[in-house]
C-alpha cells in the first residue's frame, strides 16, 4: 500500500518546552500554535514486502543514526497496531527554504503518521493521528489541525482552538545565518529542566501566558496576543540561558530583527516578534500589514531572506503530489 500526506508546520505562539513525562513525550506545559500555509512537508510510505529494513529518504538524501530512528519508530507504533510486520520506503520532502534551519519536526511527524496509518490500513481519527505524531514530537501533535491549534499539558493529543478566520494574522520569517551548531529542542528541553533554576518558573508562569494568549485568540485581540506571545518566546529563552552551560539560539542578527520590530511597534504597526530552537525571528503582524513589513525587516542587516506566510490548513491526504 502506498499513501501520500501533506502537512503544514507550526509555529508557537505559547511555548512548549520541558516534558510532563519523557518516556510517553508528554509536554509539561500547555502550548498554542499557528498552523502555516507556506510551510510543509510531503511524504509518501509505501509498505513493501521484499524491504529488509525502512529505507528513509528526506529531500533526496537517505537518513540514518538519529534522525532514521525516530521515524523507524513511529513505523513500528503503526506496525504493532496494524499487525503488519513489512518494511516500508518512506520518501520526504520539506518545502521550506532550504539550509534555512526552519527545518521541522512537526509538519515532517505529522506528515508521517498520516501516510504511515493509511498505509499500513489504519483509520485513524485526528486525534489519535495527534497522539501518535506528539509520541514521536511533541510540536508535531499541533500540525494535524489547521488554524490555531493547542496542546494542554500532560495530554495526548492536540486539538483546535479556533479557526485562522478569528484572527487575520501572517507571519513574516526572517530567516537569519545560522549561528552556532545548536542543541536540538528534545536534548535542550532535558537539558534546561536538568540545569536551570529558572525552569520552575517557567513551568509556573508558561500556563498563565497560554491562558491570555487562548483568551486573546479568540476574542481577535492582537495586541494582548502580542505581548503575551513575546513573554512566552523570551520566558522560554530566558529558562534555557540560565542553563549550565546555557542554551543560546539567538545571534546578533537576532537581537537586530526583535529591535526593528519593537521600532515598527513604536512607529505605530502591530508587530511582534517570536523566537524557538534557532537564530530565526517570526513576527506576527495583520495579514495587511505582513508584504511591506516583510520588505522593511529584509533590510535589517544579517537577515538572508523574509517569507510571509498566512495560515494553514489542516493536513491531507493527496496521491497526486509530487514528493
Ligand atoms: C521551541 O516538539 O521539537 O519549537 O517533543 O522533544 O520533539 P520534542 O520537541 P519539539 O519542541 C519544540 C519546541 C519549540 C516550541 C514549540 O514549538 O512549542
Amino acid at each position: 500500500m502506498r499513501t501520500t500526506a501533506i502537512a503544514h508546520a507550526n509555529i508557537a505562539l505559547a511555548k512548549y518546552w520541558g516534558k510532563a513525562n519523557v518516556a510517553d513525550n508528554l509536554p509539561a506545559v500547555p502550548s498554542l500554535s499557528l498552523t502555516l500555509d507556506r510551510l510543509r512537508t510531503i511524504t509518501r510510505v509505501e509498505v513493501i514486502e521484499s524491504l529488509e529494513q525502512d529505507e528513509i529518504t528526506l529531500d533526496g538524501v537517505r537518513l540514518e543514526g538519529r534522525p532514521r530512528e525516530r521515524v523507524v519508530t513511529l513505523l513500528d507504533r503503526v506496525r504493532n497496531q496494524a499487525g503488519i510486520s513489512a518494511f516500508a520506503r518512506v520518501t520526504s520532502r520539506n518545502e521550506l527554504p532550504t539550509a534555512a534551519g526552519l527545518a521541522s519536526s512537526a509538519s515532517g511527524f505529522a506528515a508521517l503518521a498520516m501516510a504511515g496509518a493509511r498505509a499500513y490500513g489504519l483509520s485513524l481519527s485526528d486525534t489519535e493521528l495527534s497522539a501518535l505524531a506528539r509520541r514521536s514530537s511533541a510540536s508535531a501533535a499541533r500540525s494535524l489541525f489547521g488554524g490555531f491549534v493547542a496542546l494542554e499539558a500532560g495530554k495526548e493529543s492536540a486539538e483546535r482552538v479556533a479557526p485562522a478566520s478569528v484572527l487575520p494574522v501572517s507571519m513574516v520569517v526572517t530567516l537569519t545565518a545560522k549561528g552556532p551548531k545548536p542543541i536540538g529542542s528534545t536534548e535542550g528541553m532535558l537539558h534546561t529542566a536538568a540545569t536551570s533554576p529558572y525552569y520552575a518558573a517557567w513551568l509556573e508562569s508558561a500556563p498563565k501566558l497560554y491562558d491570555e494568549i487562548r483568551h486573546a485568540v479568540l476574542a481577535g485581540d492582537l495586541e494582548t496576543l502580542g505581548a503575551a506571545m513575546e513573554q512566552s518566546a523570551l520566558a522560554m529563552h530566558a529558562s534555557m540561558w540560565a542553563a549550565r552551560p546555557a542554551i543560546t539560539y539567538f545571534t546578533p542578527t537576532t537581537l537586530a530583527v526583535m529591535a526593528r520590530v519593537r521600532e515598527l511597534r513604536s512607529a505605530g504597526t502591530p508587530a511582534f516578534y517570536t523566537m524557538d530552537a534557532g537564530p530565526h525571528v517570526k513576527v506576527l503582524v495583520k495579514s495587511t500589514d505582513a508584504d511591506r513589513i516583510a520588505a522593511e525587516l529584509a533590510g535589517v542587516a544579517g537577515v538572508e531572506s523574509t517569507l510571509v506566510a498566512g495560515p494553514g490548513p489542516d493536513p491531507r491526504l493527496d496521491e497526486g503530489v509530487e514528493v
